[in-house]
């Protein structure tokens, strides 16, 4: 499909930077080395080359998931991408399940559930602040109208709710929590997951993975196990090729447990 006014794109110049764009008629990308019209990227094809007013050679490209959740706008701090990658396989999340999520934040993991879950799966993504429902339900339409395009996604809905104060939801195949005190939800998370259920939590700090480990102990949970992501890039220069000077390390613990029958 060839690019049309009302999509998002992705332009990256000849050192690799990225600038998004949503194409509109009579609109113009302005940057330090020129400008240009959105009318000649419409027409284009996914992976074409335009040229600004100032002659850099821009490549044209429909976003992919983490071009685009790094770009949104936020409202609270996302799950870099290299974290939900690594989440929605350690929590195990397939085509169909019933998944929940606390909070919703800025949409990015409600986004890649959406994807991971398909059209017969469910996800209930639960957030106390209005303000970024708001801001999550917008980047959430925006990417799949306007920037993937994508079809057979799942069901979304929205719980403008503390989750801290219950979850209404039964028989759930999974949850995942990213909240600041994930231990007061616990005891809701207990009745609301089925047996053999996972919980994963995300958590910046360690005091946090203590607490949350403290508590799920004296619970019907096993834990499966407690990760961190580290991914390093590397750069290419004829025959220079090295780690990127700079890296995204730290950024928080992934915590997985089992609901036991008894
Ligand atoms: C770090 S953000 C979540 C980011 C999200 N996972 C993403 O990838 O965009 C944490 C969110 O949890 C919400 N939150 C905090 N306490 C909550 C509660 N008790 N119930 C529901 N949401 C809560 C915050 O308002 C915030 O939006």
């Amino acid at each position: 499909m060839p690019f049309e006014y009302g999509d998002v794109v992705i332009l990256t110049d000849s050192r690799g930077k990225k600038y998004k764009v949503m194409l509109r008629e009579g609109g113009v990308f302005t940057f330090h080395r020129g400008m240009v019209r959105h009318e000649d990227i419409v027409g284009l094809y996914d992976g074409s080359t335009v040229k600004s007013t100032k002659g850099e050679n821009m490549l044209v490209w429909r976003p992919t998931y983490a071009d685009f959740v790094q770009k949104m706008r936020r409202g609270a701090q996302i799950i870099y991408p290299k974290d939900i990658a690594a989440i929605l396989i350690l929590a195990d999340i397939y085509p169909g399940a019933r998944v929940l999520e606390a909070g919703t934040g800025s949409g990015a993991l409600t986004i890649a559930l959406l994807r991971a879950v398909g059209d017969r799966g469910i996800v209930f993504s639960y957030e106390n602040r209005s303000d970024f429902l708001e801001i999550a339900k917008r980047n959430i339409h925006t990417f799949f109208k306007h920037a993937s395009g994508e079809v057979g996604i799942g069901r979304l809905v929205l719980r403008p709710r503390d989750i801290y104060e219950g979850i209404a939801e039964r028989n759930l195949d999974r949850i995942i929590l990213d909240l600041p005190e994930p231990w007061k939800a616990l005891p809701h998370v207990s009745y609301a997951l089925r047996s053999g259920g996972i919980l994963l939590c995300y958590l910046p700090t360690v005091l946090q993975v203590f607490k949350t480990a403290k508590r799920i102990s004296r619970m019907k949970f096993e834990i499966m196990g407690i990760y961190e992501v580290l991914m390093r890039e590397w750069e290419i220069s004829g025959i220079s090729i090295r780690p990127a000077h700079r890296m995204i390390a730290h950024t928080g613990f992934i915590f997985v447990a089992r609901k036991r029958s008894s």
